[in-house]
């Protein structure tokens, strides 16, 4: 089944030269199963063509508040719509829905939303998002209860280099802010997830280091999905070999002590722990100042052990804070992870074993969860975005039992 099957996307596009970015994100939505209906305020119609989005959604544009026959489009099409979103949403848009005004077929849209989430996507000159004006009204429509997203820095589309924050949003991180409105209400809304993603990497010298083949796949995936049921994220992570998601804040760290410390400073608000990270365990006991050369004699190394992070965080924990353990085993997997359960004052532990298809870098797992209540459950080999959903439904159901 593909993200969006089902569902209605009422995409309200206004005059900015970003607009060209939401014809991307029609197609985006579209393939991914949604059902678009385009609405174009009149200075959209001098950026990009009815005839662009038609194509893209296979659907009609709107773009009359009074038209023959759809009289009543500002009623019908936010009510059908599981979502509404505006992007881009122009400095001026936003102070027509800031005011509250229906003078054209998209404003009046939102005022009929009723319960429908609203999305609005800023989008202008940087200088015209930091003003004062702009800041209020922005404000006003939090407060009405629109959820706004924060432009970005970077180019804008007019290819001047904005100095702060303007330009408009990719559409894949649009799509995901759409993803988590559309996503029924769980209890993991409203809370505080920290989780840990990635190797760390712990320096012989400055140019070579010690580390693991973890690619954090296990722990973004754990972390979108998270941040998706509502929670706010914190990923704390190593370097990884995939994108970072779009939503959970990013706290990038290199060694096992700076993870260590990014998750104990975390922890202070967290409600629960999901600790998916492969941390090095050891490292060399000095650190060459210098490249370390070719000698005469073959090279040896003394390690010691780094913290044992989820363990040396037990009295970080606010009362009744959830705690998800891994564990990777090559043998006697049950043993190991129950051990790691109770050493580690989890309350559950995600126990890897090492196959084909399993594990580092693979976009698949196969998993078997122990619960501190003595529940074993062994999931099947699937994708670990699969396998972080099944995660965090025990993680919901844990919470729920708080
Ligand atoms: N972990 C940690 N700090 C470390 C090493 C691991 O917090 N320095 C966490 C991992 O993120 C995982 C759990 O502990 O959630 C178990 O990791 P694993 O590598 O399976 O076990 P270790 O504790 O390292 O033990 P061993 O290597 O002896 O199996």
């Amino acid at each position: 089944m593909r993200p969006f099957d089902g569902r209605r996307v009422l995409l309200g596009v206004t005059g900015g030269i970003a607009a060209y970015k939401s014809a991307a994100l029609a197609r985006d939505l579209t393939v991914a199963g949604a059902a678009v209906d385009v609405v174009l305020t009149r200075s959209a119609r001098e950026f990009v063509g009815t005839i662009t989005f038609e194509a893209l959604t296979g659907r009609p544009v709107h773009d009359q508040l009074v038209a023959a026959g759809h009289a009543l489009d500002h009623i019908r099409l936010p009510r059908e719509a599981d979502v509404l979103v505006v992007a881009p949403a122009t400095a001026d848009f936003i102070a027509r829905a800031a005011a509250g005004r229906a003078d054209d077929l998209l404003a009046a849209s939102l005022l009929a939303a009723g319960d429908t989430p609203v999305l609005i996507v800023p989008a202008m000159n940087d200088r015209m998002w930091a003003h004062a004006q702009t800041r209020q009204n922005v404000a006003r429509l939090r407060e009405i209860g629109y959820h706004v997203m924060e432009p970005e820095t970077g180019m804008l589309a007019s290819r001047e280099e904005g100095s702060g924050p303007g330009r408009m949003p990719e559409p894949s991180t649009i799509r995901a802010h759409l993803a988590r409105l559309l996503e029924p209400a769980s209890v993991l809304g409203g809370t505080h997830i920290v989780v840990s993603a990635g190797p760390t990497r712990e320096a012989l010298d400055p140019v070579r280091f010690l580390s693991n083949h973890s690619s954090g796949k296990m722990g973004v995936a754990l972390a979108e999905a998270a941040w998706r049921r509502g929670a706010t994220v914190t990923l704390v992570a190593g370097p990884l070999a995939v994108e970072p998601p779009t939503g959970p804040q990013l706290v990038s760290v290199e060694t096992t002590a700076e993870m260590a410390d990014a998750v104990r400073a975390a922890l202070a608000t967290a409600d629960a722990l999901v600790m998916a990270a492969a941390p090095a365990d050891f490292r060399p006991r000095d650190v060459a100042e210098q490249k370390i050369k070719k000698g005469a004699a073959s090279p040896t190394l003394a390690l010691e052990f780094t913290t044992d992070i989820l363990r040396s965080t037990r009295d970080a924990r606010r009362p009744g804070c959830v705690v998800i353990g891994f564990a990777l085993e090559t043998q006697g997997l049950e043993a190991g992870a129950r051990a790691k359960l109770a050493a580690k004052e989890c309350d559950l532990i995600v126990a890897n074993g090492v196959e084909a298809g399993a594990g580092f870098g693979t976009d698949t797992n196969r998993v078997t969860l122990f619960g501190r209540d003595g529940a074993r459950e062994e999931l099947p080999l699937q994708d670990k975005r699969d396998v972080a959903d099944a995660i965090l439904d025990r993680l919901a159901r844990l919470l729920d039992g708080r």
